[in-house]
């Protein structure tokens, strides 16, 4: 079988953007036999930007019930949280001894969140493609399903994985990116050229997963759009090519199929058909997790048993990594 890995952060309330290029392909390829997969709530490189302590143990546990409320079965899967399995961490060090300064140097992610965050900018926002690449080695990776976002941070770790295997021989199956068609970047509805954000100070500009059906619609009624009045996929009309994205992705239909359906109606009657196809996503994934919230034990048994079957397959490739470099053998 071939292993699919992939996280999302325990940061901030979940967006339409997570769900549309990661999420989403994610239940698409559960239920795939062709593959063995690990989803994980990265609670790890939440640590990067200050949390609330509180806060941060409440939402890695939302984060790890959405997975499940939107269609991963956490029987068949390994749903589990990253600061469980301590290979994770490990991992990480050894492979910050074979990660260069200048690598990470030119991460664009470290720069947007170091010119954002100038009062905390620590060395794990510097190392956090390190701590990204030992999830995904860790578990002999084959396919990793992100929006465009993490294009780089894939891009590393394989560098990573195939410097030490130049070194020491196959010991990381090298990784690919998988990249949704629709959906791999979701814009932001109020400045439809920067990418949809969990940080977005303005409410409007993001819709996350938990809004209700009354504030997506509004939301999507708001949306930014521009002076013409024609629903047309086009670079210069960013907000209604971003409204035709997100339709596109919930419906499967082609930006050309969409355009045909809208010929000749008004942006209002669009907007409100893109907020109308999103609650329909929405729905579900609520009434699940409000019995996910209900049944604790539920939950705390799918946490128990992942974070075992995890560590398992961890540690196996921990052991081998740990001996290949010379770190003297358990007795
Ligand atoms: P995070 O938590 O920022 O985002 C989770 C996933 O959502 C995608 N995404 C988007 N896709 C489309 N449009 C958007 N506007 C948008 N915003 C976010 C991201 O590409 C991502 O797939 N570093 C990762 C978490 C991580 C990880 C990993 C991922 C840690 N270790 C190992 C895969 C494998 C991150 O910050 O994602």
């Amino acid at each position: 079988k071939k292993v699919l890995f992939s996280g999302m952060q325990a940061t901030g309330n979940i967006t339409l953007g997570n769900y549309m290029g990661a999420l989403k392909n994610w239940v698409a390829l559960n239920n795939d036999e062709a593959y063995q997969c690990f989803y994980c709530v990265v609670d790890l490189h939440s640590l990067t930007i200050r949390q609330d302590p509180a806060e941060l143990r409440k939402r890695a546990r939302t984060l790890l019930s959405l997975y499940i409320a939107a269609g991963l079965d956490p029987v068949k899967n390994c749903i589990y949280y990253q600061s469980h399995v301590s290979g994770h961490a490990e991992l990480s060090w050894i492979l910050n001894c074979f990660t260069y300064m200048g690598e990470l140097n030119r991460m664009t992610q470290f720069k947007d969140k170091a010119a954002k965050h100038t009062d905390n900018i620590n060395a794990g926002l510097f190392t956090y493609p390190v701590l990204m690449a030992a999830d995904i080695l860790l578990f002999q990776t084959d396919v990793v399903p992100v929006g465009i976002d993490q294009k780089q941070h894939l891009e590393i770790t394989r560098d990573i994985a195939e410097r030490f295997n130049g070194i020491y021989g196959d010991v990381f199956t090298i990784p690919e990116p998988y990249i949704g068609k629709v959906g791999a970047k979701i814009m932001s509805l109020q400045e439809p050229d920067k990418k949809m954000s969990k940080s977005d100070e303005n409410v409007n500009a993001t819709i996350y997963l938990m809004d209700d059906a009354d504030t997506v619609i509004r939301k999507f009624k708001r949306a930014v759009t521009d002076s013409e009045n024609e629903i047309r996929y086009a670079d210069e009309k960013p907000g209604i090519k971003n409204l035709i994205d997100i339709y596109s992705a919930v419906t499967d239909k082609t930006p050309a199929e969409v355009e045909r359906e809208f010929d000749g109606r008004g942006y209002g009657d669009f907007k409100l058909a893109v907020g109308e196809s999103v609650n329909g996503v929405l729905r579900p994934i609520h009434e699940r997790m409000e019995e996910l919230t209900k049944d604790k034990a539920y939950v705390d048994g799918i946490i128990k048993d992942n974070a075992e079957k995890a560590t398992y397959f961890a540690t196996k490739t921990l052991r081998k990594v740990q001996k290949k470099i010379g770190l003297p053998e358990r007795i």
